[in-house]
């Protein structure tokens, strides 16, 4: 098992956070409070740790927890400390009327994390489609494991979220380059528009049933 970095402390990074430690991955937590971090990796037991705010994160594979109206200025703050690293972005860039997007019209929340961070880091979008008390909830008992949708370029960083993301008991389902990441933030509307319209509550997940 490796080092798993989560910057961040509220509740993706604790769900994420908590099912990784479960599963018996290292799980440093990273926060700009240092007290926050502190507890969640108290929460957390065995096998975490925290690390410095802006410091380069110990694990290669780096889950950004915080939310979209930050990830940008985070990322540029950490800069080459991020080289090299796999990014993970589970930011939903919704805007506050919770039916559009604050990124440019001919953007995406996860290009525009790509373009922020160094050139040879390798951003993966991943866990966005999942509300967090769901993903924390872990297995419900007669239902399949949870799906986790996964864009991205590189073949490799993919396929080391995909084992992460199977490690944790949920079903990676790639969903192409990172340019279906657009589709994948899209999916957060849908999510809210079941959630508003028919669900009306939030004890649900996007998946995919196969009948075939
Ligand atoms: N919640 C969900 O169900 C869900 C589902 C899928 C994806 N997501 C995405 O996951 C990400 C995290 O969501 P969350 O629910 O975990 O949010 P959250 O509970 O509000 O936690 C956000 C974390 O980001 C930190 N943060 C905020 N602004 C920051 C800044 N300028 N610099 C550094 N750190 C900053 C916060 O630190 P402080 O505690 O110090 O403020 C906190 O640790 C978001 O991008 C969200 O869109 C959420």
């Amino acid at each position: 098992m490796s080092i798993v970095s989560i910057i961040g402390s509220g509740g993706m990074a604790a769900a994420i956070g908590g099912l990784a430690t479960g599963a018996g991955h290292a799980v440093e937590v990273i926060s700009r409070d240092a007290a926050k971090a502190r507890a969640l990796a108290e929460q957390f037991g065995v096998g975490a740790i925290t690390g410095t705010f802006g410091a380069a994160p110990t694990g290669e594979l780096v889950i950004l927890a915080v939310p979209y109206a930050a990830v940008l200025d985070v990322v540029k703050q950490y800069g080459g400390a991020l080289a090299g690293k796999l990014l993970v972005d589970i930011t939903n860039p919704v805007d506050s009327d919770l039916t559009s997007f604050v990124t440019p019209a001919d953007g995406f929340g996860a290009l525009e994390i790509a373009r922020a961070a160094p050139a040879d880091a390798k951003v993966i979008k991943a866990f966005n489609t999942q509300f967090s008390h769901v993903l924390a909830a872990g297995p419900v008992e007669g239902h399949p494991s949870l799906d986790v949708f996964i864009a991205g370029d590189d073949a490799e960083a993919k396929a080391r979220v995909s084992a992460f993301v199977a490690s944790l008991g949920l079903r990676p389902m790639d969903a192409g380059q990172l340019s279906m990441a657009r589709t994948l933030e899209h999916v957060c509307l849908l999510s809210l528009g079941l959630m508003t319209y028919s669900v009306k509550h939030t004890n649900f997940a996007i998946g995919v049933s196969l009948v075939g």
